[in-house]
């Protein structure tokens, strides 16, 4: 056996034991960055090491420092399990080493990403001609999403920001709702737009339309502005009398505390009434609408510009999977495409017209992967049941003499447990008992106990004894 084969077989069985510990070991770690450091060693080598070697200092001197995030009891930030379909696509994406930017040079990565970006639309009832792009996570396809909505807004108001930048540029307003994503806030100071204007949210965290309507219709003044930019600026829609500023409206599927989903069927017909290019935030919510029961949900969200999603989350792929979605492919390509001399590009457009980077691997194989495997009622079970549990967890709250928070429409609950202190003691105690780990947060000015269900290893025997867990913390805080 050579190095190379050695090193994979390795790296398998590695990769095993690890994956049949997951039903039984503990979630949270036995040992900290330092513990890790320590075991890895710290001096530089002067030399080579076989590659197989290699892997076994790395899964040994790691191995206490993991963090059981696949396993069926994780239920922190919002952590998607993989799927294994999606876990052996990973591995061979890896293996066949393909930058992905370029159509005609990676034929076999293209096709896949034609075929996975057709069924996604499908899958989440958007516009079929509308342009997937696969880049790292959320944040980023917020980012992606929104360069293509700055560029667009301006363009309709004259200005080419490709070419001349922000620097006095009609200033382009961003309304967002009071509980969105704080993602979305950095995406728009990636894209020099600053901070948004903010409008109300309702008591389960969704945006009122009613608060968007009047924000809309009352843009700031000048003197409101902030900054010199703004400042400056040749026109408000105020002083340009009927035109409207460029205009950008974020809305979000899924919050991360209540799960909520905005009202997208006015919302976006109020925001398009304004001439605003409509933005969806739905990092793990977008998937409701692969499911019958839940897509409800999203009505009206197909009306929207651009949408972001994860496959790390809900769809349970390898980190790291994002999806930028777009409409109209023109104003994506218009802010995302370049062009090299040595570069052999298509005149179709190329993966690398949809995403911010230029090389990058694979990312559509594994999308594809738990797809093809699922299918579309597959997909829609999976939905289904990280809803299921979060209900369940709901009640379990409840029969604890716990309070939840907020309506559970989807894969969040958010509780408490009396006063702030109690609850933080609730959550610390959990963590401390190792069988789930459900993270703490602060929601509508209290301390809670976040529970978000999104991986496919979750059973309801995981369920049973993270509820169990949770009873046992409760109670000890009763004592
Ligand atoms: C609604 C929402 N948007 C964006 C993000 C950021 O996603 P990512 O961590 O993949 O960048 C999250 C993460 O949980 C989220 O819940």
């Amino acid at each position: 056996m050579d190095d190379r084969d050695a090193a994979l077989l390795r790296a398998h069985e590695h990769a095993a034991a690890w994956l049949d510990s997951l039903a039984t070991r503990p979630v949270p770690p036995r040992a900290g960055v330092a513990d890790v450091v320590a075991a890895l060693g710290t001096d530089l080598p002067d030399g080579p090491s076989p590659a197989a070697d290699v892997v076994d200092l790395l899964a040994t001197a790691c191995g206490p420092g993991l963090t059981a995030m696949p396993s069926g009891r994780f239920y922190g930030m919002v952590i998607g399990g993989s799927h294994p379909a999606a876990l052996a696509a990973d591995w061979l994406t890896s293996a066949w080493d393909q930058n992905s930017a370029l159509r005609t040079v990676t034929p076999a990565h293209t096709a896949v990403e034609d075929v996975t970006s057709a069924w996604l639309l499908e899958l989440l009832g958007l516009p079929a001609s509308g342009a997937v792009g696969f880049v790292t996570g959320a944040t980023t396809a917020n980012f992606t999403a929104l360069a293509a909505a700055r560029g667009e807004v301006l363009r309709r108001a004259g200005w080419d920001v490709r070419r001349d930048g922000l620097t006095g540029a009609p200033r382009v307003r961003v309304l967002v709702g009071a509980e969105r994503h704080e993602s979305v806030d950095l995406a728009l100071s990636y894209l020099g737009l600053g901070a948004p204007e903010v409008v109300a949210a309702d008591d389960q965290g969704r945006v009122s339309v009613v608060a968007l309507e009047e924000a809309l219709a009352d843009p700031p003044s000048p003197s409101d502005d902030r900054g010199s930019t703004s400042r400056d600026l040749a026109s408000t829609s105020r002083d340009r009398g009927s035109a409207p500023a460029p205009t950008i409206v974020v809305l979000q599927a899924g919050n991360v505390h209540s799960g909520a989903f905005d009202p997208f069927g006015p919302a976006v017909e109020v925001a398009h009434r304004h001439g605003a290019w409509v933005h969806v935030d739905g990092a793990f919510g977008l998937f409701a609408a692969a499911s019958p029961t839940y897509r409800h949900l999203v009505a009206g969200y197909e009306g929207a510009d651009s949408w972001a999603t994860d496959a790390h989350k809900t769809l349970n792929v390898p980190y790291d999977c994002g999806l930028a979605i777009v409409a109209d492919p023109a104003p994506l390509r218009a802010a995302m495409g370049m062009h090299g001399d040595y570069l052999i590009q298509s005149e179709a457009g190329d993966p690398l017209d949809k995403v911010p980077e230029l090389s990058r691997r694979g990312r559509a194989f594994p999308v594809w992967a738990v797809l093809r495997a699922l299918g579309r009622s597959g997909v829609a079970d999976l939905v289904d049941g990280f809803c299921r549990h979060a209900a369940t967890f709901a009640d379990a709250v409840r029969a604890l003499e716990g309070e939840v928070l907020h309506d559970v429409v989807f894969t969040q609950v958010c509780a408490a447990f009396g006063d702030d202190a109690r609850t933080q003691d609730v959550v610390r105690r959990v963590l401390d008992d190792g069988t789930a780990w459900m993270s703490g947060s602060r929601w509508h000015d209290r301390a809670v106990l976040r529970v978000s269900v999104s991986s496919w290893a979750t059973t309801d025997a995981d369920v049973a004894v993270s509820v169990g867990a949770l009873g046992r913390a409760v109670a000890a805080t009763r004592a």
